[in-house]
């Protein structure tokens, strides 16, 4: 029995490049991006564990899973992006003879201690913006929608950020922050791009791309066939479609987008041709995937990037994180947070279903990586989910 879910392959697929005049994916900025996150302090690539128990009981030939749940002790893949555009931006805005590197390390703190760096945030998109601004020495203000959990607000305010609760949803936050920002002069680093600009999520997105990077370069040579990838505005699956996309052509995976069944606006977009809202009610245990307007910068590459769009009930995504937990044979046991499993319960989904096998094309010789975009980043709801504490679980 699989958890309810609904596949819509996409008819506008095309694997080649968008538009290589101005793709939304862009080698220099891959580059500039790529040379300052692993300047950062304490990086390092995360790992790639491969699940041969897994794949076998799902009849596909490989699986990886890109864990990010031990990113700069974030425990998600979000300071590629946030952490990087602050430091970015920050640099930008000083248009003097300062280095990223300087920026990033905090040498130029008293130039940037008047600047207030700010976002609206599901939870980890705010605590790679706070990091990144306490490390730069730039003031930070998080706008939290009324759903963000009490931990994930305590992990963000610990970083120094000022916190504003906005009542109602993500996207009602990001407009909240876009219209204080323009108010008071504050520096918006957005994740999505339909408030404030597309230079602050461009910058987040080919942060992300570094995850391709890290991907590749795991797997020397061995060529994936398949890449879920969960998705709240679309900008993290655009960045590795994007990426892939730009690295091997018609050779690269196929992108599935996983999204919430009640956060489906990547999903309605696809059905629709063009960028749509959410179905749903937005209320979802996977909640930093709780969107309800794709990003439009995103939707350039997804529109005909992704392979697929996936949208899942939550009890796929529980499920997911309690079997990563307690994995088969000698897979390593691994923590994923609710978002963070929603990759991992699109394939266990599709994969034992007959029709979307077929559709996707999962058979005995699919390589297939799934992103794990974060751990227990509130280890209160994962005690609560999966009945274990998320440390003991890391420890096997
Ligand atoms: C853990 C996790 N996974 C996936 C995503 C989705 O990223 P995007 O909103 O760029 O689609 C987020 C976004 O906050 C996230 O926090």
């Amino acid at each position: 029995m699989t958890a309810p879910f609904r596949l819509h392959p996409n008819p506008r697929y095309a694997p080649a490049p968008e538009d290589p005049a101005a793709p939304v994916i862009q080698p220099e900025r891959r580059a500039a991006a790529r040379a300052a996150i692993t300047g950062f302090e304490g990086y390092r690539p995360t790992p790639l564990h491969r699940l041969d128990g897994l794949a076998a009981s799902l009849g596909i030939g490989t699986l990886w899973l890109k864990d990010e749940g031990g990113r700069f002790g974030l425990g998600s893949f979000k300071a590629l992006g946030g952490a990087y555009a602050v430091v970015h931006m920050l640099r930008e805005r000083l248009e003097g003879a300062v280095s990223i590197e300087d920026v990033a390390a905090g040498r130029a703190a008293a130039r940037v201690a008047d600047v207030t760096v700010c976002c609206a945030t599901d939870g980890n998109h705010g605590l790679a913006v706070a990091w990144g601004a306490r490390r730069a020495g730039a003031r930070c203000t998080v706008f939290l929608p009324g759903p963000v959990s009490m931990g994930r607000e305590r992990a963000i305010a610990a970083q120094g950020a000022a916190i504003r609760r906005v009542d109602g949803s993500y996207d009602e936050a990001v407009r909240a922050c876009a219209e204080e920002a323009a108010a008071q002069g504050w520096l918006l680093v957005s994740d999505t791009s339909h408030a404030g600009g597309d230079e602050a999520p461009s910058r987040v997105m080919h942060g992300y791309a570094m995850l391709a990077d890290e991907i590749r370069q795991a797997l020397a040579g061995t060529a994936p066939t398949h890449l879920f990838v969960q998705a709240g505005v679309g900008g993290l699956a655009a960045a590795l479609i994007g990426a892939f996309r730009q690295d091997a052509g018609a050779a690269s995976p196929r992108g599935i987008v996983v999204e919430p069944m009640s956060a489906d606006c990547l999903y309605q977009s696809a059905l629709a041709g063009s960028p749509r809202p959410a179905s749903g009610d937005l209320d979802t245990v996977m909640a930093c995937l709780a969107a309800a307007e794709v990003s439009p910068l995103a939707w350039q590459v997804l529109a005909t990037g992704a392979f697929a769009f996936m949208a899942l009930d939550d009890a796929g995504a529980v499920d997911a994180m309690r079997f990563a937990a307690a994995p088969l044979a000698d897979d390593p046991a691994l923590v994923l947070g609710e978002s963070g499993a929603a990759a991992l319960a699109g394939l266990m989904a599709a994969a034992g279903e007959r029709d979307a096998r077929a559709a996707l094309g999962l058979d005995a010789q699919a390589r297939v990586i799934v992103i794990g975009s974060e751990g227990a980043t509130d280890p209160e709801i994962y005690r609560r989910l999966v009945g274990r504490d998320p440390a003991a679980v890391a420890a096997g």
